[in-house]
C-alpha cells in the first residue's frame, strides 16, 4: 500500500524544540501489536479501553492453559469481539488478530490451519521467562519445522527476547538473548518475519536499527517513560514491575530515539498486561503494567517529550500495518493537550485493576 500524502492539517505536531508547543495531534486510527486481554468476565473491563483507542490488537496467546491451537484462537477471538462496545452512529470498529502460544511440540500442520482460520503470528516465550509460560520453548531448535512451516505461510514469529538461565543477571537477559538465541535464529530461518517483542535495551534497539527488512521490533509507552528508578523510588513500587524490567536510563534514551529516528522497523505494542491489583501487591508479585486505559496518552507523553510527535503516527499507525502486510487503519483519533487524572482502579471481575499513572495526571487526553 502506498503511504497517503501528509494532511496538511496534521503538520502542527511537527514542531521543532523551541517552538510553540502543539495543543492537539491528529493521527490514522492507530493499532497496538502488543496486547494482553485475559479471559472471562475481565474481558469487559479492559478490551473496551482498547477498542476506544486502537482498531486492532495483536492478542497474546498466553492464557492458562495457553492458545495452541487454530480452533482455541477463533474461539478466544469470539469472546474478545463480544466484549467490544457497539459502535454508536456508525462509528470504529476493533478486530483483534489472533496468534498461537508456540510450544516444544505443536505440528507443523497447525500452521496451515491457523492461516486459514486468520491467525497472524505465533508467540515464542522461552519457558519460564514470564507470566504464563511454563509452556514455553525449552530450545527453539525444537521449533524448527514448525517455524518453516511459518515462514512458507507468512506467518509472523513474535519474540520474548529474553533468556531464562538462572546464572544470567536479570537485566542482561535480553542482550544475552541477541547473541545466544535470535542471531542464530535469524540466519538460520533469513525470510522469517520476526517481531522482537517490547524490546528494553541499546543492545535491542541497535539490533533491530541494522538488522534486514524480515526484523522489526514493538516498543511499550512505558519502557519510553520510565528507567529502572521507578520500580524503586520511594519504596517498591510493583505496579511498575513487568517483564522485560525497566531497565537503566541509558537504555530509555536509546529506545526514545529509535522510535523518533524514522526508522520504520520500530512500532508500537503496549504490553498491557493486566493483574489483579492484589497479586501485584504480593511478596512475590506479578510482572505486568496495565496502560491500555490510556495508552495513546502516554506515548503521546512520550514522543512530546522528545520534541517529535511529528513521528507519533507512523510509529502508532502505520510501521506495524506495513510490517503484518496488512491495510493501514480508516478514520483518525485526536489527541489533545489537557491535564487529567486516571481513576485510582477498575472492577477486575472480583478484583480491583491498577493502572499505571493511578492517580497521577496525564498531560494528553484522547479527545
Ligand atoms: C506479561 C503478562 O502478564 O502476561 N507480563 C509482563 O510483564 N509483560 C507477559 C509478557 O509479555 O512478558
Ligand atoms: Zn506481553
Amino acid at each position: 500500500m502506498t503511504p497517503k500524502p501528509p494532511n496538511p492539517s496534521r503538520l502542527e505536531a511537527n514542531q521543532a524544540p523551541g517552538s510553540t508547543p502543539p495543543s492537539a495531534v491528529t493521527l490514522t486510527r492507530p493499532d497496538d501489536w502488543h496486547l494482553h486481554v485475559r479471559d472471562g468476565d475481565v474481558l469487559n473491563t479492559v478490551v473496551p479501553h482498547t477498542a476506544a483507542q486502537f482498531g486492532r490488537a495483536i492478542i497474546m496467546p498466553n492464557l492458562k492453559p495457553p492458545i495452541t491451537t487454530a480452533a482455541q484462537a477463533v474461539a478466544y477471538a469470539g469472546r474478545i469481539r463480544a466484549a467490544v462496545p457497539k459502535p454508536v452512529h456508525g462509528g470504529v470498529t476493533f478486530e483483534p488478530l489472533m496468534t498461537l502460544y508456540l510450544t516444544d511440540n505443536l505440528p507443523p500442520d497447525e500452521v496451515k490451519r491457523a492461516k486459514d482460520a486468520g491467525v497472524v503470528a505465533l508467540k515464542l516465550y522461552p519457558a519460564g521467562a514470564t507470566t504464563n509460560s511454563d509452556a514455553g520453548v525449552t530450545d527453539v531448535r525444537k521449533t524448527y519445522k514448525t517455524l518453516e512451516a511459518m515462514q512458507r505461510e507468512g506467518l509472523l514469529l513474535l519474540v520474548h527476547g529474553e533468556v531464562t538461565a538462572p546464572e544470567v543477571d536479570l537485566f542482561d537477559r535480553e542482550a544475552v538473548f541477541i547473541d545466544t538465541q535470535l542471531i542464530p535464529l535469524r540466519r538460520d530461518l533469513p525470510e522469517l518475519k520476526i517481531v522482537f517483542e517490547h524490546i528494553t535495551t541499546r543492545q535491542a534497539a541497535q539490533y533491530v536499527r541494522d538488522a534486514d527488512r524480515f526484523t522489526a521490533a514493538t516498543v511499550t509507552a512505558h519502557h519510553l517513560l520510565y528507567n529502572r528508578n521507578a520500580i524503586f523510588t520511594g519504596g517498591v513500587r510493583p505496579h511498575y514491575y513487568c517483564l522485560p524490567v525497566l531497565k537503566r536510563e541509558t537504555h530509555r534514551l536509546a529506545l526514545v530515539k529509535a522510535v523518533t529516528s524514522g526508522s520504520a522497523k520500530f512500532f508500537l505494542g503496549t504490553d498491557s498486561a493486566p493483574h489483579p491489583a492484589h497479586l501485584k501487591e504480593h511478596a512475590s508479585g506479578c510482572a505486568g503494567c496495565y496502560t491500555a486505559h490510556a495508552a495513546m496518552e502516554m506515548y503521546a507523553e512520550a514522543f512530546d517529550n522528545a520534541h517529535a510527535l511529528d513521528k507519533l503516527e507512523a510509529f502508532a499507525s502505520f510501521n506495524g500495518a506495513d510490517f503484518y502486510g496488512l491495510p493501514r487503519n480508516a478514520g483518525t483519533i485526536t489527541l489533545t493537550r489537557e491535564r487529567w487524572m486516571p481513576p485510582e482502579s477498575f472492577a477486575f471481575g472480583e478484583a480491583q485493576l491498577k493502572p499505571l499513572r493511578s492517580g497521577e495526571a496525564l498531560p494528553w487526553r484522547l479527545a
